[in-house]
């Protein structure tokens, strides 16, 4: 979703900011744009534009800016089209005051029509435009800029993560937080503010991480953070422990085929933290799940979006199937509108790569008043989610920069099936021979993932024969299912194509009508019970003229007799498959995607972390 960036100190600002903003790309954007304050001009000049940061930088050569105090901004369009006029930041009627904003004003109208009747005209349909309408509204009559922000914060309701400067001050950024992510980057006589790390981390690695109805006022040498009633707030630095190489591309064409093939580290990463070194169990830090806790909870509920729900889903049939406790689980914008059936006797457990998605973030908030117990699974150290949690498991996939999720999928899938032998064995579900069993085959799986991805120039090579595919289905049974609609999201969100995940069963039961000659039926069987099932269904498309790619577990060679293409996973414990089943899926759509001449690390229309609703 939309970025930001500030800047305040000795360096010229822009190429911070234009840096800055590149790395917020990921995110997903529609236009970019600065605000400098321009020394010798004694004004705020402001350049945006419609479409790539590139463009923002050609227009920036064409007419250059220079000034040691910025904002910039991408935007993920909500109110208004993706225009040069909508992309922030925006000024104030009389371009004292401008704006970054990440979120959504949900009174902006109201606030507007007031504004407009004391004469402000308004140019562009965003909401934020009346932030700094606003703003400058009380500056008028106080002149004092913080004040004056303070009151504008009074008067908004809705979501925001703001960037405000004004031209009278130019020694300082306000910035402010409800509800969306915003750090303050602390420099050594210059200081910056961001909406996610990688934007400053060339720069620092100190931070503060704003809370809700925090204020910041930032000078070049001083940062000072204020609450609701103005008083001071003492906070501790945060320090970020990523890379920098951990967000670049070192050497792949796309950060979606690197975190692809980082998999193997982050899965590692994740089994040395994990397991108690003596074999005995599972360490989750600091999270208090024992049998004493566990004996309270009667089910759980897993919510999360996209991505991330399916990596719940398959929490979902692990919990159930090892520790016998019933579970639910909804995406997480059904969740919040259904009066979910939950109490203080639910463990509501939510899922987010980001920490910062808005649907997960009030689903949690939500079972939280209910007086649930809530386990947040969350990849972003310090995000909102994490930080709001009773409990968190941290995913250990590092920075995931690819809007489509691969490796933070992963680590989430590994997350679920510690939790549920951690539970299965606190409940005495599980025996320690079973775990055990269970534990080695778990630290084979690094291997495994590196042999399946030995074989992605022959995944490439089924894309060269399919990439003229116009509908896929994904077809299977069981955890198999599970990884059939990951698969297929997966599709959709990168390579554009329509396709539909099925239950292998159901499929006569409707679906089957769309198959016709040559359409593409991704098959996932590697689920021995249910293998012969799942060919059974196979056998029918293949009878209506499918062109059939299978994922099977090694060994299965029933597979070729019926398939035209397939993969083979290495031999796993069934529980574990769809860690492995999804990755050829993974470089499927990757090799799809880059076959099509999409942007695969920003797909279109997508945003990585979607903090609105
Ligand atoms: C967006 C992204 C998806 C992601 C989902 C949930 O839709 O495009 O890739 O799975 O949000 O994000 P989260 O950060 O909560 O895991």
């Amino acid at each position: 979703m939309c970025g930001i960036v500030g800047y305040i100190g000795n360096r010229n600002a822009v190429p911070v900011l234009l840096q800055g903003l590149e790395k917020l790309e990921y995110r997903g954007y529609d236009s970019a744009g600065v605000a400098v304050f321009d020394e010798r001009e004694k004004k705020i000049c402001v350049c945006k534009k419609k479409g790539r940061v590139e463009n923002l930088e050609s227009a920036l050569y064409d007419n250059p800016v220079k000034g040691r105090l910025g904002i910039g901004h991408t935007r993920w369009a909500t109110h208004g089209v993706p225009s040069d006029i909508n992309a922030h930041p925006h000024f104030s009627g009389s371009e004292n005051v401008a704006v970054v904003h990440n979120g959504i004003i949900e009174n902006y109208m109201e606030i507007k029509e007031i504004l407009q009747s004391k004469g402000f005209e308004f140019i562009s349909d965003t909401d934020t435009e009346c932030v700094a309408q606003l703003v400058e509204y009380y500056y008028d009559q106080s002149g004092d800029f913080n004040d004056a922000v303070f009151k504008a914060l009074e008067k908004v309701d809705g979501s925001y993560a703001l960037g405000i400067i004004c031209k009278d001050f130019p020694d300082r950024i306000i910035a402010a937080k409800k509800n969306g992510p915003l750090i303050v980057g602390l420099g050594q006589g210059e200081n910056f503010i961001a909406s996610d790390m990688p934007a400053i981390l060339k720069y620092t690695r100190n931070t503060y991480i704003l809370e809700d109805n925090e204020v910041a006022v930032i000078t070049k040498d001083d940062v000072k953070i204020y609450n609701p009633d103005k008083e001071e707030v003492k906070k501790n630095v945060y320090v970020v422990d990523w890379s920098i190489e951990a967000a670049e591309k070192s050497g792949y064409d796309h950060f979606m085929l690197k975190e692809i093939f980082e998999q193997p580290k982050v899965v590692s990463d994740n089994l040395n933290r994990r397991f108690k070194p003596d074999g005995s169990g599972i360490q989750l830090d600091d999270i208090k799940l024992f049998r004493e806790d566990l004996e309270k909870i009667n089910k759980a509920y897993i919510v999360a979006c996209g991505t991330a729900y399916y990596a719940g889903l398959v929490g979902k049939f692990l919990i159930e199937k090892l520790c016998r406790i019933p579970v639910n689980s909804d995406v997480a914008s059904e969740f919040r509108y259904k009066d979910p059936l939950i109490d203080e006797n639910t463990l509501v457990i939510v899922i987010s790569q980001s920490g910062e998605t808005a649907d997960t973030l009030e689903a949690m908030r939500l079972a939280k008043r209910r007086g649930s117990r809530v386990l947040a699974v969350v990849n972003v150290v310090g995000s909102t989610i994490a930080r709001e949690a009773d409990d968190v498991i941290y995913t250990l996939a590092g920075p995931e920069i690819a809007v489509a999720s691969t490796k933070a999928f992963s680590a989430q899938v590994v997350a679920m099936f510690l939790l549920s032998l951690h539970i299965a064995l606190e409940t005495d579900k599980m025996s320690l021979e079973e775990f055990d069993e269970i534990r080695r085959e778990m630290l084979k799986l690094p291997s495994h993932i590196n042999k399946i991805l030995t074989q992605a120039p022959n995944i490439k090579r089924f894309m060269e024969k399919y990439i003229d595919s116009k509908n896929v289905f994904y077809i299977g049974r069981g955890l198999d299912y599970v990884v059939c609609r990951e698969g297929s999201l997966k599709l959709k969100e990168i390579a554009y194509l329509h396709s539909e995940p099925y239950a292998a069963g159901e499929l006569k039961h409707g679906p089957i009508a769309l198959i016709e000659e040559s359409t593409l039926v991704i098959g996932v069987a590697t689920q021995q019970e249910l293998f012969a099932k799942t060919m059974s269904n196979i056998k029918e498309v293949k009878a209506r003229g499918a062109k059939v790619l299978m994922i099977a577990m090694q060994g299965n060679t029933e597979t070729e007799k019926y398939a035209d293409d397939y993969i083979y996973i290495p031999k796993t414990h069934p529980i574990l498959t769809p860690l492995l089943a999804n990755i050829p899926q993974q470089l499927f759509a990757y090799y799809m995607a880059v076959g099509l001449g999409n942007d695969v690390d920003k797909p279109r229309n997508l945003a990585k972390s979607v903090t609105v609703e």
